[in-house]
């Protein structure tokens, strides 16, 4: 009986662990800095996705319609001077690894000779030249404008198949740095703008960037993140709450036990795995090293580990060095939730995601402390009163486990 209770709290954190990794990548996949975007802020807020591009500091802002497979979207970036071009493209090119610049269907925005900004449609076909022609795509609705510092938001409605959104669209973009009688003229050949592409998931939010990996790089990393903060941030700290302060009420033993293992455990398992995600992108990065961040993750790691371990030599309720086994549990317990805390804020920095991240950690943490606050003046009332009830009235007997136990 005891050993099959055993079995279903293993098996629960792993259950849990794969529906957080299901979970969390696409939820994270919405969030946008696209500090880019700022001067345009009210028409570009409009847009239900956006997507910080992985190159050329550019940023996507799009609604897809499935009802009619219309794709609005507004690109911005910065071309390389005032009199440059910006342009956003899709290659309709079945295979991605060829899908770039030759067989785009691009627009392109840029200042006419007035001085108007323009946008319009190329077919393009060789590196040298391209020439206004008709695209693939019916495209309409097309607006461009300029900002403050040259930041240029190209808008426009591309109607895109089903089937293409379905296999994930080839998008292409990029920014030149001049216009010639109305011809954009070659851009720049950097390694920033020849990785301009990649596969655009209009339904799961996702772009991915053409050759260097870095969007499924960033992924893992706000995988990581996520991983880490829920189990060392959040569930480790919670885990301890419900041990230190259920286990005042009689009522609530031996459940508090079993909470607390529980949630500790899932913690732990969830933890170990965004601890090896984390090992994994340190051994990807080399010549970057977060001396800290990765040393208290390595310390983090072995004490938990320790305190895993240690329960196995947990010493029954009466014996005589339970006290001191509760000692070390406890300071090696709130060791770990402190370290975990403060790494979790070291990771946000190097991380750097959008501040609603950063800030939802903070309110979570405020909660957490809130909440234990509130249960610290509950608990000492409890006993307070538990102890003179026992002094001037009727003692209440020998019975539960719980009675008059102080929080350590
Ligand atoms: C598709 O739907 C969008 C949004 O509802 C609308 O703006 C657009 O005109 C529609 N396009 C077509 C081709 O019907
Ligand atoms: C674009 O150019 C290619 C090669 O010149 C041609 O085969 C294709 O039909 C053109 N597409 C459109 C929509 O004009």
């Amino acid at each position: 009986m005891a050993l099959s209770l055993r079995h279903l709290l293993l098996l629960l954190p792993v259950l849990a662990l794969v529906s957080l990794s299901t979970l969390f990548p696409s939820a994270l996949s919405q969030s946008c800095s696209a500090t880019n975007s700022l001067p345009f802020g009210n028409a570009i807020s409009l847009y239900s996705n956006c997507l910080d591009l992985s190159t050329l500091g550019a940023s996507l802002h799009y609604t897809y319609d499935p009802t009619n497979s219309t794709l609005s979207l507004s690109f911005v970036a910065t071309p390389p001077s005032s009199s440059g071009w910006i342009s956003w493209a899709l290659n309709p090119n079945p295979d991605p690894a060829v899908a770039g610049m030759i067989g785009a269907q691009a627009v392109i925005a840029f200042k006419d000779g007035a001085g108007a900004v323009v946008t319009k449609t190329y077919n393009v076909s060789s590196y040298s030249s391209v020439t206004e022609s008709p695209i693939a795509y019916e495209t309409w609705d097309r607006t461009a404008e300029v900002a403050v510092g040259g930041i240029m938001r190209l808008s426009a409605k591309f109607k895109v198949g089903a089937d293409a959104v379905a296999k994930g669209l080839n998008q292409v973009w990029q920014v030149g740095g001049s216009v010639v009688d109305g011809a954009p003229q070659m851009h720049e050949l950097k390694d920033a703008n020849k990785k301009a592409k990649g596969v655009l998931d209009v339904v799961s939010g996702t772009a991915t960037s053409g050759g260097s990996g870095e969007g499924a790089r960033t992924k893992r990393k706000n995988i990581h993140g996520i991983l880490n903060a829920v189990s060392w941030g959040i569930m480790l700290p919670l885990g301890v709450i419900i041990a230190r302060y259920l286990r005042t009420f009689p009522s609530a033993d031996p459940a508090w036990f079993y909470l607390h293992v529980f949630c500790q455990f899932s913690a732990y398992v969830i933890g170990v795995a965004g601890w090896a995600t984390g090992l994994k992108l340190g051994a990807e990065s080399k010549g970057i090293v977060y001396y800290y961040h990765r040393n208290i993750g390595i310390v983090l790691f072995s004490v938990a580990t320790l305190q895993i371990f240690a329960l196995l030599l947990r010493p029954k309720k009466d014996h005589k060095y339970r006290f001191y086994w509760n000692i070390y549990h406890h300071s090696l317990g709130y060791a770990i939730v402190a370290l975990g805390i403060v790494n979790v804020f070291k990771g946000i920095n190097i991380l750097q995601p959008d501040n609603k991240w950063k800030h939802g950690y903070i309110i979570a943490i405020a909660v957490l402390g809130g909440i234990a606050v509130l249960l610290e003046l509950v608990t000492w009332a409890v006993v307070l009163r538990r102890k003179s009830g026992k002094a001037t009235t009727k003692p209440y007997g020998h019975h539960n486990n719980g009675q008059a136990r102080q929080p350590l």
